[in-house]
């Protein structure tokens, strides 16, 4: 709801400026101190808050507007009123730096999809709370971060940024990231705001979705992560939503994110993702980011003009600029200015965040006769590829971090300085041996002589491009056949930004799907391949078996010019994305969501389940029955025969238990009614069917160990109810 305004035309212009210079130091809510703000404003100050800037050179123009170097945006603020400016820095990994000839160094954090996977809300807030407090000393109070759009395209190169295919996992896990970021007293921009699930064509492709299945899938996960997190801005994506551009799209901005969820922050645009004056404006965007990456200055002289002539009416201008102010008041912008203080970091303590981020999101997918952890006892092991002497790969694009230390440059992405190699050798007494692998033959010879052999391999994503396959580049498929063949002491380490393939599985001992590890990723892979920690990631996505299992077998636009307007079918699948999708065509993956395996063994007893404030409240006990702490990450699963859902079972919530060895606990999880219920597009309304449920317990998506059944009345509640 937007406050009354009427009281304020009872003041004088004294007063209100007044009244705005005062706002913020008085005990009143955002809300109030923002309209405040507003009425003591010019036609043109507000104008000045709606319109940002790439503080970089780009188009071969600089803009006037200053800057922090290296940042993503920038927009002037009003001395006057005391309004600062807001300094805009992605991204979700780490205060990222725009390419130049002096990056500035912090500290990376794994891949979202990595943090997605240790599965751990804590790990994904400390995370967080560590990469705001980097962005606010390094000048920002604008985090372009929470990146969320679900996996749906196994070949999308930003699958890395964000938190896997599942609504309730990647909203929970980027909600507590976003809620870290802003405990600095900065803004959080979740995005992409909506449907923007690959980057061929990402400026001119229409994604297809009914309403119904869009808000019970990714704009569940936003809905979700918005609620938990109350970031501040909203950032609209690239692409097109059912024919209109997302930055202009009123069933998204107005309609959804406004009206339905009660959105009180700002939207604002993608860089080049803004294509008008007035439907932009009349449609819900209400800041133009990044000029000049955008064709015109759209929201500058353009919207005065419109506002002068009434084709926005001056109350929407006033909504756009309030709704910045709302934000910038209610997350302590004006309170907690920003000046450049990077030698104030912790840079040890940071590393150990990212550290134990990547260490709970290595998964271990398979570990024939306990091949792991390492049992010391092997004197020769082979380090094959992936640049494991020397570092950990990290994903590209507007998001790229670069490391204290430099990073290390290749044609395929860049290498943050923490070698897995080094790290293994300082906990082991075996002589290792490192070569690159692009000689098969030699790698072959050396895996023969070896007692062990570790193969590093690399899969490079990065935004702008997508990957053409699903299969690891440049013949690594068959030099891990080749090195397996001569060694089936074999473990193979993955650092990939997505899910891959794997025709070499059945010739090696032990997998590790480390994704992007972030920079202190040596240590944290060597931590697991010895055992100092579990292994206790669980994939946040579906591994498939062959991109035929796939929605869309082929990648839609690859083959269209570049400028080629296309549709993307998402009702193909419609909200049944990943494993749901697996699980309605009985499609076997390669791994399923939720798997991975732990050095140690548990049992789990005593499942109970009963309904409660319309959602299911489920208990259980774990107990660590192997010869090791452990980490077990329990998963509950709801199915129902009755409702029409969009695949036979869902997510309903998880727990991530430490237990020391013999140790036992009892654990609960609470199911939100939004995971028992169907949106009904027609009826504007969430419908829970009355009914028998069944809840299992599982280690994964196809790992069931328990069920029991729970009647659950029969319940209907508006779109944005909050649970
Ligand atoms: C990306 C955004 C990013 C922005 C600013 C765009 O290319 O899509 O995620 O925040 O650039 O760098």
């Amino acid at each position: 709801m937007t406050p009354s305004t009427t009281w304020l035309k009872t003041l004088s212009a004294g007063a209100l400026l007044q009244l705005a210079c005062t706002a913020y130091a008085a005990d009143v809510s955002p809300d109030t101190q923002a309209v405040g703000t507003v009425a003591a404003m010019t036609l043109d100050e507000k104008l000045r808050l709606v319109f940002g800037y790439f503080p970089g050179e780009i188009k071969g123009q600089r803009p006037e507007a200053g800057g922090v170097p290296m940042s993503a945006g920038f927009v002037p603020g009003v001395e006057r009123l005391g309004i600062p400016y807001q300094q805009q820095t992605d991204a979700g990994i780490g205060v990222a730096s725009q390419i130049g000839a002096r990056p500035r160094e912090r500290t990376a954090l794994p891949a979202g999809i990595a943090t997605a996977a240790t599965w751990n809300p804590e790990l994904a807030y400390a995370g967080g709370a560590m990469i705001g407090r980097e962005a606010h000393l390094s000048g920002n109070n604008v985090m372009l971060a929470g990146g969320i759009n679900l996996l749906r395209e196994p070949r999308n190169g930003r699958n890395f940024e964000y938190a896997g295919e599942d609504p309730l996992l990647a909203g929970v896990m980027v909600g507590e990231q976003i809620r870290g970021i802003q405990s600095n007293h900065l803004i959080a921009t979740i995005k992409h705001f909506a449907i923007n699930s690959q980057e061929t064509g990402r400026m001119q492709l229409s994604a297809k979705i009914g309403d119904s299945a869009a808000r019970m899938s990714d704009l569940l996960a936003f809905q979700i992560a918005i609620e938990r997190g109350d970031p501040g801005s909203v950032m609209c994506a690239y692409n097109r939503v059912n024919a209109d551009y997302a930055c202009e799209n009123d069933y998204l901005l107005n309609q959804v994110l406004k009206r339905d969820w009660g959105f009180k922050g700002y939207v604002m645009s993608d860089w080049g993702g803004a294509h008008s004056t007035i439907p932009a404006a009349m449609r819900g965007l209400d800041q133009q980011s990044g000029w000049p990456f955008d064709q015109s200055p759209y929201f500058k002289d353009a919207l005065k003009e419109a506002v002068q002539n009434g084709h926005v009416p001056e109350t929407r201008l006033n909504d756009m600029a309030q709704r910045i102010l709302r934000s910038m008041y209610a997350h302590g912008l004006m309170t907690h200015p920003v000046k450049i203080e990077g030698e104030k970091i912790d840079l040890a303590a940071h590393a150990r965040i990212s550290q134990e981020d990547a260490e709970q999101s290595i998964v271990l997918l398979k570990n024939k006769d306990g091949l792991l952890p390492l049992a010391g006892a092997d004197k020769r092991i082979a380090i094959i590829g992936g640049l494991a002497d020397v570092g950990v790969l990290s994903g590209g694009g507007s998001s790229q971090v670069y490391p204290v230390g430099g990073a290390i440059k290749t044609d395929e992405g860049y290498y943050f300085p923490s070698s897995p190699m080094a790290a293994l050798a300082k906990r082991s007494n075996a002589r290792l041996v490192y070569i690159d692998g692009k000689d098969v033959a030699a790698a072959k010879a050396l895996a023969a002589s070896s007692d062990l052999v570790i193969v590093f391999a690399t899969q490079y994503t990065s935004e702008t491009w997508d990957r053409r396959e699903m299969s690891l580049p440049n013949g690594q498929d068959a030099l891990i056949a080749a090195v397996g063949a001569a060694n089936p002491r074999t473990v193979v380490v993955l650092e990939t930004g997505s899910p891959v393939t794997m025709p070499w599985l059945d010739q090696v001992g032990a997998v590790l799907e480390a994704w992007y590890p972030g920079t202190s990723g040596g240590e944290a892979i060597a931590r697991v391949l010895t055992g100092e920690v579990d292994a206790s990631g669980r994939l946040p996505a579906t591994f498939p078996a062959s991109v035929a299992q796939l929605p869309r077998p082929a990648l839609d636009g690859v083959t269209l010019p570049y400028d080629a307007r296309f549709e993307v079918d998402y009702d193909i699948e419609g909200a049944a994305v990943g494993y749901k999708w697996f699980d309605k065509n009985q499609l076997k993956p390669l791994f399923a969501f939720g798997h991975g395996l732990s050095y140690t063994s548990f049992r789990y007893s005593a499942l109970k389940a009963t309904s409660s404030n319309g959602g299911i409240e489920v208990s259980f006990k774990v107990a660590n029955t192997g010869q090791r702490d452990g980490k077990a990450v329990p998963q509950v699963y709801i199915a129902h025969h009755g409702a029409k859902w969009e695949a036979p079972k869902r997510l309903g919530g998880w727990r991530k238990l430490s237990l020391k060895r013999g140790e036992e606990q009892a654990a609960s999880v609470s199911i939100d009614p939004r995971m028992l219920a169907v949106y009904d597009a027609v009826a504007h309304k969430w419908k829970v069917t009355g009914g028998e449920y069944t809840i299992i317990l599982s280690e994964a998506a196809d790992a069931p160990l328990a069920s029991v059944k729970v009647n659950v009345p029969g319940r209907e509640f508006a779109p944005g109810a909050r649970q």
